[in-house]
């Protein structure tokens, strides 16, 4: 029985980097005219409201989306990503939120692939009704999004984006992530596998980015974005991170502008701070 529900999350500081950059990566995909496929092992709910109860519980998107929303200096690839969030939001006024997939449908074009895989059965009927009318191009399917990896890589036009973004509820996240990014590797080398993970104190997530970057990939990138010390008493989540094997070329250059303005946008305090590492074989 699943119990996260990211519509409790929605738009917050994580959301902000990993959306920020799943789109800039969607983006390198689009400068050439093949096409490609954009699977997404833990899809969510696909849209979110930030007027709902869950959202207003935790007010999370306060400290995140909504800190960049009246910006007039965001530099590239974030001012796209709120671009498309703003698309959503026609009136001006920030109320609605686009997951990952709902992002990768608004950047795909008309021979790209989505497939779609999430577990939890009330946020997989919700992402089924936001993509019905998309259904020779979109592909949503209940079912484990690490088994779902098996049964799509390698992608036919054998060009491809693979986010997997577990909640870590479950202990074993930790373990199943670098075993699929291994496997995928092998049935699909020349794909991009975006990982999302959050900052935690508990020794798995701190071991997390060195297993990561342990795994055989010809080129991978890792950022990390940290918005405030960490809990004195162990608490919370203080930032996340993603590591991308075989990530765009460019990627790493944009960070270097991206990073030091969300820092100072969203960091909270003086252990606010980012980590960009890269490395090619
Ligand atoms: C962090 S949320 C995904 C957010 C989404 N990728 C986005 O950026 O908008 C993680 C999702 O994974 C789902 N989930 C958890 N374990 C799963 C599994 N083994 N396979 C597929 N989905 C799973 C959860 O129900 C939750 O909706």
């Amino acid at each position: 029985m699943l119990s996260y529900r990211h519509a409790f999350h929605a738009g917050n500081h994580a959301d902000v980097l990993k959306h920020c950059l799943l789109v800039a990566m969607l983006r390198h995909m689009n400068k050439k005219d093949k096409p490609w496929w954009y699977v997404d092992s833990h899809a969510g709910a696909g849209i979110y409201d930030l007027y709902s109860d869950y959202a207003r519980k935790t007010g999370e998107f306060e400290s995140g989306i909504n800190r960049l929303w009246t910006r007039d200096d965001l530099p590239e690839p974030l001012a796209d990503y709120v671009a498309q969030v703003r698309k959503l939001n026609n009136d001006g006024k920030l109320r609605l939120y686009p997951g990952s997939p709902w992002l990768a449908r608004q950047i795909m074009r008309r021979d790209d692939q989505l497939r779609l895989f999430e577990l939890h059965s009330t946020d997989v009927q919700m992402l089924r009704s936001t993509f019905s009318e998309h259904s020779h191009h979109i592909k949503v399917e209940a079912m484990d999004g690490f088994d779902g990896l098996k049964s799509v890589l390698p992608p036919q036009p054998r060009r491809g984006v693979v986010l997997i973004d577990p909640s870590y509820e479950i202990k074993d996240d930790y373990k199943r992530v670098p075993r699929a990014v291994k496997e995928s590797l092998t049935r699909f080398a020349t794909g991009t596998y975006a990982v999302w993970y959050p900052k935690l104190q508990r020794e798995e997530s701190r071991e997390f980015p060195d297993r990561l970057k342990r795994i055989p990939a010809s080129s991978w990138l890792h950022v990390s974005l940290t918005i405030r010390s960490p809990d004195p008493e162990g608490f919370g989540m203080h930032g996340s991170g993603l590591y991308i094997a075989n990530p765009p070329w460019q990627l790493a250059d944009q960070l270097t502008t991206v990073m030091p303005y969300l820092v100072n946008v969203l960091g909270e305090d003086a252990g606010a701070g980012y980590q960009l590492e890269h490395q090619e074989s």
